[in-house]
């Protein structure tokens, strides 16, 4: 199947990485034998004149909504997004539908989902600045509804009593032009599961991940400093594992994603796991993140790591192509 690789000023803090991690989902798609190129789209009109007249079969999109925002996400509600367009146009795509995508990226929205299919969540509640809050019990954890890669996030994010939740909160508006989420704190280990393909053949994997203590300050938290630059390792899940792949396969369900996603969940007071949220657009950087690095864990290959990230974007590509009967 003929590949668009879609991608924009937001791919990196919205998608799977930036246009290197792009390039290399380019070749590996190509070495499958499926024809694939990038479209970056800079605004609107690049993409609805790519949308308007396909010359591919499917599109793979780095992108929840367009916008020239590079620094953050961003909410967004009432800008153009890439799966209401897809659909209005019946062009096939990679990943979860439009309402799935919509309610993976809001993690208020995630949590209402979940919680209301029974599936673990932390207690939690959406915060603007004039709110009251007297529904928080501390220590509480505070972060922009809608980010990825821990941008909003470091040991402030903990809070103690009102005074630190109001600052925390005003710091969020005033940043990202976003409500905040405030959560109950979740002090134990933290997991994430890669989740591959669709219904009887969906594979959850699930890894622990770690950073050592000598990188924490006060929280063993992943603060945004902490990302992205090597320091995260992940390990098979242990005595946790099978909590963890049924946590994610619930989760999944319950969401309705499809192809690829990457829950993160972590271990609340109780010794419960709670998931916190689940990521439509996981990275994807070769080797790096976590994606990669886990489909290594379970199905690493004799031929190395460059094979396995072949194998994994195989994955990703024929769960889609099958549910739309492409070869
Ligand atoms: N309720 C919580 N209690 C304790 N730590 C938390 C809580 N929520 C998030 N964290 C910490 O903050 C980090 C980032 O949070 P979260 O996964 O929600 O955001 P993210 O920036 O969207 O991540 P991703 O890049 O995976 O999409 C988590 O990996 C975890 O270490
Ligand atoms: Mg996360």
């Amino acid at each position: 199947m003929r590949i668009v690789l879609l991608t924009g000023p937001g791919g990196d803090a919205q998608g799977w990485g930036d246009m290197k991690v792009t390039e290399s989902v380019r070749q590996a798609a190509e070495a499958l034998g499926h024809p694939t190129r990038i479209a970056y789209v800079a605004d609107e009109a690049e993409f609805f004149r790519l949308v308007d007249k396909p010359d591919f079969d499917i599109v793979w999109s780095a992108l929840y909504h367009l916008t020239p925002n590079e620094a953050f996400i961003g909410r967004n509600a009432a800008g153009t997004w890439v799966a209401d367009e897809l659909d209005r146009r019946k062009v096939p795509y990679v990943g979860s539908d439009s309402r799935t995508m919509k309610a993976m990226i809001d993690k208020f929205q995630t949590h209402e989902i979940l919680a209301a299919a029974g599936v673990a969540v932390p207690s939690h509640v959406l915060l603007h600045s004039s709110d009251g809050a007297s529904a928080v019990t501390y220590p509480a954890f505070v972060k922009p509804i809608c980010e990825s890669r821990s941008v909003g996030i470091s040991d402030e994010s903990v809070v103690h009593d009102e005074g630190e939740l109001r600052r925390r909160i005003a710091y969020i508006e005033r940043e990202f032009d976003q409500p905040a989420l405030v959560e109950e704190f979740l002090p134990g280990d933290e997991y994430t599961a890669l989740v591959l393909g669709n219904g009887k053949t969906r594979e959850c994997l699930p890894g622990l991940v770690t950073v050592e203590d000598k990188h924490y300050r006060n929280y063993r938290i992943l603060r945004s400093d902490l990302r992205g630059v090597g320091l995260t390792r992940i390990s098979l899940a242990g005595a946790r594992a099978e909590e963890c792949r049924k946590l994610a396969d619930d989760a999944a369900e319950a969401m309705g994603c499809l192809d690829h996603i990457r829950i993160d969940m972590r271990v609340d007071r109780a010794g419960k796991l709670r998931i916190i949220e689940v990521n439509g657009i996981p990275g994807l950087k070769p080797h790096k993140s976590w994606a990669p690095q886990i489909f290594t864990l379970y199905h690493g290959s004799p031929l190395g790591e460059e094979e396995d990230y072949l194998r994994l974007i195989e994955a990703i590509v024929n769960a889609a192509g099958k549910r739309y009967g492409l070869p």
